[in-house]
């Protein structure tokens, strides 16, 4: 769609979506029992990243509808996919997914304009002068084709790098163009969709770091220099070795400090139960405390389209059943669930057994492997489960323990063998040794069922 047909159709739709606004506001007045509803009630957003590719599966699509108030685009955005070779937009995905939020009422996160990485090799292949070209150009074709539509860019991603010197990581611009890129990005940014809010968006910068500091230096430079930048983003990918910091209130309150807004991004929390909904917990009440943290972005909806699925980091499983971490962030926005819905905080659960399986290699020489299967419960309770696990053809299994199989061909169904019971959101699991047999694929494991 060209920039001018897109404003026309933009014009043409917005009496839509100021009803579909409407229909929002009214619904969070009635009862705060979603999270985007629950965290208006609290003046922020609560919004997921989106793949355009699964907006056709039905389960997807109403869960984003019914409990999210902003999207984020989790790859479509992206240079690879926007200008994949020079001066050539392609925004048909893109636009699939700001078409549907916009008809939702839904806010659009805009992820991301420059960084390192999904980045076309043509990039990198440019001279200074040239590249510096390019930056602008690819910011204002996409910011142009998007102007008005776009709540928040990330206009600049992960210019940092890890551990203890808090140096620019290398990248095509830091390279060729110095620290300045950053802010010929942010100026123009602003010049191309003045409406827009212009973040600096990062990993590993949760709490008091030397890259948080880095990055803290920056906008307080911005800001003394008037340099256009109105947030920063806050990734927020957390597991065992990454985890929620102590110091996580303290940081975006202090960058707020600095003026500008803070969000958070990307969040995802690996684990399950009642532990991963206490970590939950903890970011969504840092966000709370601190006036400009605007809103919350969770990376994904369901775990099985999470980019870190094995982790199990989202509110939804496998099956879009609310996950104890819903429950838990549900509650923290201070929403208040209809009785009967299922996972709703205090309530006893719509009786639903489910289950999820995720499968990790945990060992691996020449002609074999262990693999182990992953079972946890949803939001209820469950007296036993069943999993499918499919080998590749040639492969054949020796060994399983902590489960009890049957075979159909190249098909084993799993049962329990002692570990059927499982408290809701609790885990066990299986194992097994496969003989290779020429094929190193990895098996498929099927979907989890629980009663
Ligand atoms: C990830 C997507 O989730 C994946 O689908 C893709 O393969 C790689 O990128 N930081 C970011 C996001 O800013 O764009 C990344 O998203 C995750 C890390």
């Amino acid at each position: 769609m060209s920039m001018t047909l897109r404003r026309l159709s933009r014009a043409a739709t917005a009496g839509l979506v100021a009803a579909a606004a409407l229909t929002a506001a009214a619904h969070s007045a009635e009862a705060a029992d979603t999270l985007g509803s629950a965290a208006a009630g609290q003046g922020r957003y609560f919004g997921t990243a989106v793949a355009a590719s699964h907006l056709g599966e039905a389960d997807y699509t109403a869960t984003l509808d019914r409990e999210f108030s902003s999207v984020t685009p989790e790859n479509e955005m992206k240079w690879d996919a926007t200008e994949p070779s020079r001066g050539t937009f392609t925004f048909t995905s893109a636009d699939r997914i700001v078409d549907h939020a916009q008809s939702k009422g839904m806010d659009v996160r805009g992820h991301t304009l420059v960084w390192h990485s999904q980045l076309p090799s043509w990039v990198g292949s440019l001279g200074a002068s040239d590249l510096r070209t390019a930056m602008k150009d690819h910011i204002n074709g996409l910011m142009g084709h998007y102007k008005g539509e776009i709540h928040s860019w990330d206009v600049v991603n992960e210019a940092f790098q890890d551990g203890g010197s808090g140096a620019r990581r290398s990248s095509p611009f830091q390279d060729k163009l110095g620290d300045g890129f950053i802010e010929e990005a942010f100026r123009t940014a602003r010049a191309a969709d003045p409406a827009a809010k212009l973040c600096y968006n990062d990993y590993n910068t949760d709490g008091v770091n030397a890259k948080s500091n880095a990055v803290y230096n920056m906008v307080k430079d911005f800001k003394s220099r008037g340099v256009p930048i109105d947030c920063v983003g806050f990734q927020s990918h957390f597991n065992s070795n990454s985890p929620v910091p102590s110091d996580y209130r303290q940081n975006l309150q202090r960058f707020a400090d600095l003026g500008v807004d803070v969000q958070i991004t990307e969040l995802d929390i690996e684990g399950s139960g009642s532990a991963q909904a206490a970590d939950y917990t903890k970011v969504v009440e840092a966000c709370l405390a601190v006036d400009r943290c605007t809103g919350m972005t969770v990376w994904g909806i369901t775990d099985k389209y999470s980019w870190r699925s094995s982790g199990t980091p989202l509110l939804f499983d496998g099956n879009y059943q609310e996950k104890p971490a819903y429950d838990a962030v549900l509650s923290a926005l201070g929403g208040s669930g209809d009785p009967g819905d299922p996972g709703d905080p205090g309530d006893p659960g719509d009786g639903t057994a489910s289950c999820t399986a995720t499968y990790t290699r945990t060992a691996d020489w020449n002609s074999g492997y262990n693999g182990q299967v992953t079972i946890t419960a949803g939001d209820e309770p469950i007296s036993t489960w069943t999993v499918t696990v499919t080998l590749p053809a040639q492969q054949s299994v020796s060994s399983l323990w902590n489960g009890t199989p049957t075979w159909n061909g190249n098909v084993m169904t799993v049962k329990p063998s002692w570990n059927g019971t499982l408290a809701a959101g609790a885990s066990t699991g299986f194992g097994f040794t496969a003989a290779k047999n020429g094929s190193d694929a990895a098996p498929t494991v099927g979907t989890c069922t629980a009663s």
